[in-house]
């Protein structure tokens, strides 16, 4: 009960900080030259992510986390969070149907790949801070 609850509750209250009305964009701040040493650049951070994401078997969500002084990507099942496993989400996506199906049916990838067009950095810059002083 507490962690599907507890962790819909946390995962939502992450989901709704990180977007915003005019969103998107290219990153900005330490978490766009975080991404740039990790991932080489934002379009191939964003095919990974989306890709991996996509890929989630039923209801769950797609991860950045922060782990050993490097950017991964990961899926958790469910409403469980990486912060189970010891890791800080710096951004997360909702690959629930409830997240896309009345714009985008069955079509994931498309929502996941327009899903960037609301992502709120500034509210990713200070999880990313977050999570380089998490435990
Ligand atoms: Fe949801």
């Amino acid at each position: 009960m507490v962690r599907n609850n507890g962790g819909g509750h946390v995962n939502h209250t992450m989901f709704w900080e990180i977007m915003k009305p005019g969103g998107g964009g290219i990153p900005t701040g330490a978490i766009e030259e975080q991404i740039k040493a990790d991932f080489g650049d934002f379009e191939t951070f964003k095919k990974q992510f989306n890709e991996t994401t996509a890929k989630q078997f039923g209801s769950g969500w797609g991860w950045l986390i922060y782990k050993d002084g490097k950017l991964a990507i990961t899926t958790t099942p469910n409403q469980d969070n990486p912060i189970s496993q010891g890791s800080y989400p710096i951004l997360g996506n909702d690959v629930w149907e409830h997240a896309y199906y009345l714009k985008y049916q069955n079509k994931r990838p498309e929502y996941l790949s327009n899903w960037w067009n609301t992502v709120n950095w500034e509210k990713v810059n200070e999880r990313f801070e977050t999570a380089k002083s998490y435990k």
